[in-house]
């Protein structure tokens, strides 16, 4: 841990006592604790491949996040960026930025990018809270971690890790609230992450999703099926139907499971019994 500050020494400490398997000696070498050797990477899918380049995480959160998504959530109708985190916040159960009393969760966010809805959850969370993000991408993080100033008064520290996502690195239950937006899509196992982000939470704790879906313009049966397994696996991009996502929380046991549909998007919730 040479050379790393105290700061983030401090905060990864907090981190690693939430590992199911807590490495002796944390490489936080690049600002986050890092989880995965070049050689345990998950492999690079064409969208993976965009995700790890050194370009993509510059202009991802001023240009290529608010274009691409607010368009496939149908905006000005559907939600921007602000209105899509304070959902996600309200949701979540977290409190909304400049309340006084915000509650002091521990809240882990699945494919965080540069850290973009991790620091606006973090906005909702207390000074003794937690704010995690998780991404296997070292380019995402490494602006993660530039852009996330330490945190301001009355708002919880964020700390970040690369690790999969597919495979979470958490002991059972270790948080109260659990946020995946923008990658299900992307991961070669979504069920699998559904699972192990259900393992991660207490039970009473919320997750909440913001993944891709199927307009009803492509084609149902055979066909459809066809054509949509060739782009997924031409591109690495899962397009989900309208009940999968919410089908999935059920069958995990979550209660009051909600959605909201956009043309392109869903946002499913749901609490862990
Ligand atoms: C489109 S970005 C989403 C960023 C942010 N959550 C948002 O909503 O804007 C997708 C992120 O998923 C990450 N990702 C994809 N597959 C992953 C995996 N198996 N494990 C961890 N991160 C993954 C990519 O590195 C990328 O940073």
């Amino acid at each position: 841990m040479e050379g790393v500050s105290t700061s983030v020494r401090t905060l990864a400490e907090r981190v690693v006592g939430l590992l199911a398997d807590p490495p002796d000696d944390p490489d936080l070498s690049a600002g986050y604790v890092n989880l995965l050797g070049p050689a345990t990477e998950p492999p690079p899918s064409l969208a993976q491949s965009a995700m790890r380049s050194a370009f993509l995480p510059q202009i991802y959160e001023k240009v290529w996040r608010p274009a691409g998504f607010n368009l496939m959530k149908g905006w000005p109708i559907g939600p921007d960026t602000a209105a899509e985190h304070a959902m996600a916040r309200d949701w979540l159960g977290l409190g909304q930025p400049g309340e006084t009393e915000r509650p002091a969760l521990n809240v882990l966010d699945v494919a965080c990018g540069p850290g973009n809805v991790t620091r606006a959850l973090a906005a909702g969370v207390g000074a003794d809270g937690l704010v995690v993000g998780l991404d296997a991408s070292a380019t995402m993080l490494g602006r993660a971690v530039s852009d996330t100033p330490a945190a301001g008064s009355g708002e919880a520290p964020v700390c970040y890790v690369r690790g999969n996502a597919v495979d979470l690195p958490f002991r059972d239950a270790a948080f109260d609230a659990v946020c995946c937006f923008g990658a299900l899509y992307l991961f070669d196992d979504p069920w699998r992450a559904v699972d192990g982000m259900t393992r991660v939470l207490r039970p009473g704790g919320r997750l909440i999703i913001l993944t891709s879906r199927r307009p009803f313009t492509v084609p149902a049966g055979p066909l459809g099926r066809e054509v949509r397994r060739r782009a997924g696996d031409l591109t690495g991009i899962t397009v989900f139907g309208d009940s999968q996502v919410t089908g999935a929380l059920t069958e995990r046991g979550f209660t009051g499971v909600r959605r909201r549909r956009y043309p392109l998007m869903q946002l499913v919730a749901g609490q862990r019994s």
